[in-house]
């Protein structure tokens, strides 16, 4: 009976976000999508006499340059010319937290595959065919590639960080169980769509017009112009869209268009470098690979009293975003849980490997890893299910972050309750018992899996953002912000704002190119905080524009400000409507001399942090959930299918349910690769032997769960979130750490000899090996 009523409510919830995913707002991009008329820097029409070019790069890890003959390659027909570090005219430098970068290499090589001339031709073949002429003459030098080996040379980016809170040491002798591990998590491939690339422009006075796949323009336009020694406002970057970029486009879409840049100043003629994906996949960083140790310790009711964690990042060559992924790892190091004493320490190992950089989640990812090993290690030890550990130590109301942050609108425990009883979280356990009591051949696993997001650039200066609003005489209405479209949907996030201030329809209100002459000084699109910023700015610049309106109204009725209201297009004298239409009353404001173009700044409040103390308040608010994994294992082959993933997610009060239904499930599934099937190998030689489609696989249709349900949890949203609706890009993606530990309780039903190991991605070689260790 009890059974029945609860699954009577999760088809009524279910039908309820059906009804409401019915009437959501559609991406604006599907039609030019599917048609495939939507722009990239590869469709846009190029001037006549257009150069083409292609990247020489280092076909070793490290080593000294003694010579280059690149004689052969320019003597070859259609060769224009080919650049190196001579050509730069201002600072050979790329570095944005650190410069410890060069845009090309002088006379070391750092990582196998580091740019260190540019080969530009008439077309792009010639330039490829030109750069198998280029002899190169290297004496090697010893490689590193892993964290370990780094730390243990004292090879490093930066010095450590440590974020502390209470005292573990004393705190461990209260512990009744005390356990330590090793973990490691490897890289990930961003793998969007649309490689690396951009198109750079003369315009006169040797201006400089980029367009490029990115999304940072302000870190474009600032490196091209110290590269160039041009004054910013010289340099203008434009972007359309991007074919995603997955934080593989924050800083590592720069080098790309300062070269095309480079080129053009000299050439004065328009020049297009886009990697192929070869090139892409051996010359860019990636997420980076974590080893870690922990150590652990709870009180004999499972209350987790003690956890310390050192996290060694590859962060590669040089510095890129690291310090700052660095740092989130530290601020998601316990992820759900409220550790009462906490001693976390990251250290960014220099490597030669290609610099590693943002990639969803931005370390978050990494650090929650180690916990949720830590927490599977402990109950696996204790004799209990880790379900109980994860719920006992739940994040509540007014609990303290390891940074300092207090826990205020904390969803953990109600997500956690949500999914558990929504989903009969002990009905779906018993199934899977019961199966792997009748199966031999296969077995079954299940993990829960829940999760908090810090929403905010960890670095507090980079919270603000700027939009600038036209109308035009007709009453259509333009928009531009620093938001950069890649797939996430905010341009129709923004479009929705500006419709629902102006009360007009969608189709009067079209969103620009994200330009540095329109709004300037930018941060990057990241951190799944453009809608935020950006829709707030939006916001406050499209009121004031309402708030002139109506006054230009209510003089032009003759009646109180106060009273005016502007719906569906039209003007409403409390409430009831006149026949003065948005288009005429705009037609008025310009015979009244009224403004009607707005430009407005916000900045996220409240948020500081003090990095010699390590403790303040980053986060605007948190995104929380709780996902459900079940997973069938071949115990003959080792390989693996995920019957369900059963979330229920913390929207906030989503304001667009299909494109943020989209981001959970888009996150979960490449979190679900990044720990089950995607394997980044290099050679100890520094090579990138997952250099190919054929030898990196990301998940398809096939390996998708065959059922994913997401849930939004019922909650008012939160006041600092755009409409009170969550930033969701990122917080999905660690959804799929459930799938690492599913795989392993599946594994341990099959073998219970099995040691449980810390190691992603659980490959099904790796799973193969485990269920008949002894
Ligand atoms: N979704 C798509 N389709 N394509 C992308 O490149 N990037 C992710 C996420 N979702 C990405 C995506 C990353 S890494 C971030 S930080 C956010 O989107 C950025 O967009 P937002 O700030 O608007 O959420
Ligand atoms: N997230 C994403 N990108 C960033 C951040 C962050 O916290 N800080 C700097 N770049
Ligand atoms: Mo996302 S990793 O912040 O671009």
């Amino acid at each position: 009976m009890h059974k029945n009523k609860s699954h009577s409510k999760l088809n009524t919830l279910k039908s309820n976000v059906e009804k409401s995913l019915k009437q959501s707002i559609k991406n604006i991009d599907s039609n030019t999508h599917v048609r495939g008329e939507s722009l990239y820097v590869d469709d846009i029409n190029v001037r006549e006499g257009t150069f083409h070019a292609v990247v020489f790069d280092s076909p070793i890890a490290h080593g000294k340059i003694k010579g280059i003959d690149y004689s052969k390659a320019e003597s070859l027909e259609g060769v224009e010319r080919i650049f190196t570090y001579k050509d730069i005219l201002g600072d050979n430098q790329i570095g944005g937290i650190i410069p410890d970068e060069h845009l090309f290499a002088e006379d070391e090589v750092h990582f196998w595959g580091q740019p260190i001339a540019l080969i530009v031709a008439k077309t792009e073949l010639i330039a490829r065919q030109a750069r198998r002429l280029i002899n190169i003459d290297i004496e090697e030098l010893p490689v590193i590639t892993t964290a370990k080996e780094a730390k243990e040379k004292g090879s490093f980016i930066n010095a450590p960080r440590s974020f502390n809170l209470g005292n573990t040491e004393k705190a461990f002798n209260d512990c009744e169980y005390i356990f330590e591990g090793e973990t490691f998590s490897n890289g990930q491939e961003q793998l969007y769509i649309e490689a690396q690339g951009s198109y750079a422009e003369p315009l006169e006075n040797g201006n400089i017009k980029i367009t490029s796949s990115t999304q940072g323009p302000t870190a474009v336009q600032k490196t091209a112009a110290r590269v160039l020694g041009l004054p910013m406002h010289k340099i203008e970057v434009d972007v359309t869209r991007l074919g995603g970029g997955f934080g593989g486009k924050e800083d590592q879409a720069t080098p790309w268009a300062v070269m095309a840049a480079l080129a053009t100043y000299h050439l004065k003629q328009s020049v297009k470098l886009i990697l192929n994906r070869h090139d892409d996949l051996r010359m860019t960083g990636k997420r980076h690979p974590y080893e870690s140790t922990y150590k652990i310790g709870l009180s004999k009711d499972l209350k987790i009293l003690a956890y310390e964690v050192e996290f060694l990042q590859n962060s590669g060559a040089a510095a890129d975003l690291s310090p700052a992924i660095a740092e989130r790892t530290l601020f998601h190091a316990t992820n759900s849980y409220f550790v009462k004493n906490v001693k976390s320490t990251v250290h960014s190992c220099k490597t030669n490997l290609p610099p590693n950089t943002a990639f969803r989640g931005f370390g978050g990812p990494q650090g929650m890893f180690v916990i949720e090993s830590a927490i599977a290690k402990a109950a696996s030890e204790i004799g209990v299910s880790a379900r109980k550990i994860q719920e006992i130590n739940l994040l509540k109301e007014n609990d303290e972050f390891s940074y300092g942050q207090i826990a205020k609108h904390v969803e953990a425990q109600n997500s956690w309750y949500a999914a558990t009883s929504i989903f009969f979280v002990e009905e779906l356990e018993q199934e899977v018992e019961s199966f792997n009591e009748k199966n031999t051949a296969f077995k079954k696993g299940l993990s829960l899996m829940p999760i908090t997001f810090g929403i905010s650039f960890t670095n507090t200066p980079m919270n603000h953002a700027r939009a600038l609003v036209h109308i035009y005489l007709d009453g259509s209405v333009g928009i531009s912000t620093a938001a950069v479209e890649m797939g996430q949907g905010v341009n129709t996030k923004m479009l929705q704002i500006a419709a629902k201030v102006f009360s007009i329809d969608k189709s009067k209100v079209k969103i620009e190119t994200t330009n540095t002459t329109r709004v300037a000084n930018t941060s990057p699109s990241a951190a799944s905080s453009t809608a935020d910023l950006n829709g707030k700015a939006l916001l406050k610049a499209c009121n004031s524009l309402l708030d002139r309106l109506i006054i230009v109204a209510s003089e032009d009725l003759n009646v109180s400000v106060e009273s005016i209201t502007l719906k569906y297009e039209f003007v409403y004298i409390d409430d009831k409507k006149t026949n003065l239409s948005w288009t005429e009353l705009i037609s008025k404001a310009m015979l009244n001399r009224v403004a009607l173009t707005e430009n407005a700044h916000y900045a996220t409040p409240e948020i500081h942090f003090d990095k010699t103390k390590e403790k303040g308040h980053p986060f605007a608010y948190h995104v929380y959930g709780t996902a459900i994994t079940i997973v069938t294992v071949d115990c003959t082959r080792g390989t693996y299918e995920f019957d369900a993933v059963k979330i229920v997610h913390d929207y906030g009060k989503s304001m667009s349910e299909g494109i943020d239904l989209g981001q959970a499930e888009g996150g979960l599934v490449q979190g679900m690769g990044w720990m089950t099937m995607e394997e980044i190998a290099y050679g100890s030689n520094g090579r990138l032997l997952s250099n190919t489609l054929s030898t990196y696989k990301v998940p398809d249709v096939f390996s998708v769960p065959k059922n994913i349900e997401i849930l939004p949890l019922e909650t008012s949203g939160n006041e600092m979130a755009i409409l009170k609706s969550k930033a969701v890009g990122e917080p999905p993606l660690m959804y799929g750490i459930g799938a690492y530990f599913a795989i392993q309780n599946a594994i341990k039903a099959f073998n219970p000899n099995h040691q449980l190991k810390f190691h992603a991605p659980i490959t099904p070689e790796k799973v193969l090996i485990s269920l008949y260790e002894k």
